[in-house]
C-alpha cells in the first residue's frame, strides 16, 4: 500500500538547484504563507483564493486532510518554492478524479519545476488508484496551458465566462484532463 505520509522525493532543476518535495504538515504555516506573500500582481489576479489571507493559510494548516486536499511541497533549504495539489471528493460519481493545481515561485519559473511537480502528482496519482487528473486554468493563462499541454494534459473543454478575476471581471476556463488509469477496472476497489 501506498504511504503519503512517507513520500519524499529530492530532484535537480535544469539550473542545478536541489529541491526537495515533500506533503505539506502543519509547520509549514508560516513558510507557505511567505511563500503566496510573493505572488506577483499580474498572478494574483486569476488565482482561485485569496492566498494573501493569513486567515486563510492557518485553516489549510489546520485542516490538513490528504484524503481530500492533498499539498505536495517544493523545498529549496527551508524555503517552499512551489506548492502543487490535488483535489478529491471520495464518493459520489467524481470519486475516480482528482483535480490539480501548481504554483511556482517567480524567481523559480521555466527551469523545470513546475514540469516536475506536474509528472509527481500523476505518479502520485496512479498511486492513489486515480483515474484521471483535471486542471481548471484561465483562458489567458497560456503559459500554464503550455506547461499542462507538456506534461501529458489535453484540452477537452472551453467554459466561457466560467469565473471571475480579482476585478470582477469574466473569464473563461480551459479544462485540460489526463488519463491516469484506465477508465474502468473492476479489481479497484472504489467506495462509490
Ligand atoms: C504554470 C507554472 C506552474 C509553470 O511552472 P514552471 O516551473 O515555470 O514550468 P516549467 O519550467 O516546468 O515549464 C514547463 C513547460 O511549460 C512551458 N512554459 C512555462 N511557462 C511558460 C510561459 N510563460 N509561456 C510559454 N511557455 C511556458 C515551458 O516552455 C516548458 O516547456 P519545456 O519543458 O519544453 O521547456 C508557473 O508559471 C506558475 O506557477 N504560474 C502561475 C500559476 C498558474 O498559472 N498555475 C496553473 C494553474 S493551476
Amino acid at each position: 500500500m501506498f504511504d503519503i505520509n512517507t513520500y519524499k522525493k529530492e530532484t535537480k532543476l535544469r539550473d542545478g538547484t536541489k529541491v526537495l518535495l515533500r506533503p505539506m504538515v502543519s509547520q509549514d504555516q508560516n513558510a507557505l504563507y511567505e511563500f503566496f506573500k510573493s505572488v506577483p500582481k499580474e498572478d494574483v489576479k486569476y488565482l482561485r483564493d485569496d492566498v494573501s489571507s493569513r486567515l486563510l493559510v492557518e485553516k489549510w494548516a489546520k485542516n490538513l486532510n490528504y484524503e481530500k486536499t492533498l499539498p505536495i511541497l517544493a523545498l529549496k533549504d527551508n524555503a517552499i518554492i512551489g506548492d502543487a495539489t490535488i483535489n478529491r471528493r471520495r464518493s459520489g460519481w467524481k470519486y475516480h478524479l482528482g483535480t490539480v493545481r501548481v504554483f511556482v515561485h517567480k524567481d523559480y519559473r521555466n527551469v523545470g519545476l513546475g514540469h516536475t511537480m506536474i509528472d509527481e502528482l500523476a505518479d502520485i496519482a496512479y498511486k492513489l488508484e486515480i483515474e484521471k487528473l483535471i486542471v481548471e486554468i484561465p483562458d489567458l493563462e497560456t503559459g500554464a496551458i503550455n506547461a499542462f499541454t507538456k506534461a501529458g494534459f489535453n484540452r477537452v473543454a472551453v467554459i466561457p465566462n466560467m469565473v471571475k478575476d480579482r476585478e470582477n471581471m469574466p473569464v473563461d476556463v480551459v479544462v485540460m484532463m489526463k488519463d491516469i488509469r484506465p477508465a474502468h477496472d473492476d479489481a479497484y476497489d472504489y467506495d462509490f
